[in-house]
């Protein structure tokens, strides 16, 4: 008879691998570093929130992962391949409501990057449908850009992007340029295509409120240069939680990861832990 092991202890491979990655501008003033020695990983169905203030190189990280520029010390990896450049496996949403060519109508933005990477017509035809159907625009796809609303033209943004199948979704700060009533809802809108879909992000914010609603995981940077903080789970809280005592107790627990006393103190590895009261 064969033994049957009562559970699978091998850990998962990550899908995303970043391996102390440092990562440089060189500008007339000199060089400029935006991360400094930053590691993670980003696992198959991860909400993976790169948290930080401004400056802290979380644009900069997502350009790295996205393939437009190479680290200056470490590693990326995506399914155990090193990141070398852009391809149609990382797609990046931008928080900028002017990310959709004007002249466009929905579906052909839609469509755009689908048949420029090589999707046959038809395939990209019924997915540009499929996408903007499940974002709520089907009655909007031979509209223009300049007629939607910015919540609208982030829905364009999100279907578009996964049209395109990506093995991990980049969102960076892409409701930033909303009103609150509609950041909210989009950040409801993502849950539940999150909950459909299961697709993999990486989503960056400074607003700790949207870590928390957006994220299952959120990796904390310190001021520029960024530096690993702390690594959070955070897949206990939604927007259904945002005003419970929980919520604000981890709130103000991240705000003084960041921002505290002993925010200036060197950097320490990222460690697994639960944001708890
Ligand atoms: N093209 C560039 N040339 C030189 N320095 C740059 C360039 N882009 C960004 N930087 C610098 O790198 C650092 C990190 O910038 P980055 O845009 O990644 O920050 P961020 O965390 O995304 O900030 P924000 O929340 O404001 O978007 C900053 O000090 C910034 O001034
Ligand atoms: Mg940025």
């Amino acid at each position: 008879m064969r033994a049957i092991a009562p559970f699978n202890l091998v850990p998962p491979e990550p899908l995303l691998r970043a391996q102390h990655v440092t990562l440089e501008y060189a500008s007339e003033h000199g060089v400029v570093r935006a991360t400094d020695d930053v590691s993670f990983d980003v696992y198959r169905g991860d909400r993976f929130v790169l948290l930080g203030p401004s400056g802290c190189g979380k644009s900069t990280l997502l350009k790295a992962i996205g393939g437009f520029i190479a680290p200056r010390a470490g590693s990326l990896h995506l399914g155990g391949t090193p990141v070398t450049g852009p391809g149609p496996d990382r797609i990046v949403v931008f928080q900028e409501f002017d990310q959709l060519p004007p002249w466009k109508t929905v579906k052909q933005n839609v469509l755009f990057p689908m048949l420029a990477g090589g999707v046959a017509r038809a395939e990209a035809e019924v997915r540009a449908r499929h996408w903007l159907g499940k974002v709520g625009l089907a009655r909007f796809a031979d509209a223009y850009p300049h007629t939607l609303s910015g919540g609208m033209k982030a829905r364009v943004a999100i279907a578009r992007a996964l049209a395109m199948q990506p093995a991990v979704l980049l969102m960076d700060e892409p409701f930033a340029a909303l009103d609150a009533l509609t950041r909210r809802s989009m950040q409801e809108e993502l849950q539940a295509l999150w909950d459909e879909i299961g697709f993999t992000m990486l989503f960056v914010t400074h607003s700790i409120e949207e870590a928390l609603v957006v994220g299952n995981r959120i990796l904390l940077l310190s001021p520029h240069p960024g530096r690993v903080r702390a690594e959070l789970n955070s897949h206990q809280f939604s927007l259904a939680s945002a005003g419970s005592h929980e919520f604000q107790a981890a709130t103000q627990r991240i705000h003084a990861l960041l921002f505290g006393a002993d925010a200036d103190a060197p950097a320490v590895q990222p460690q697994p832990a639960q944001v708890q009261p």
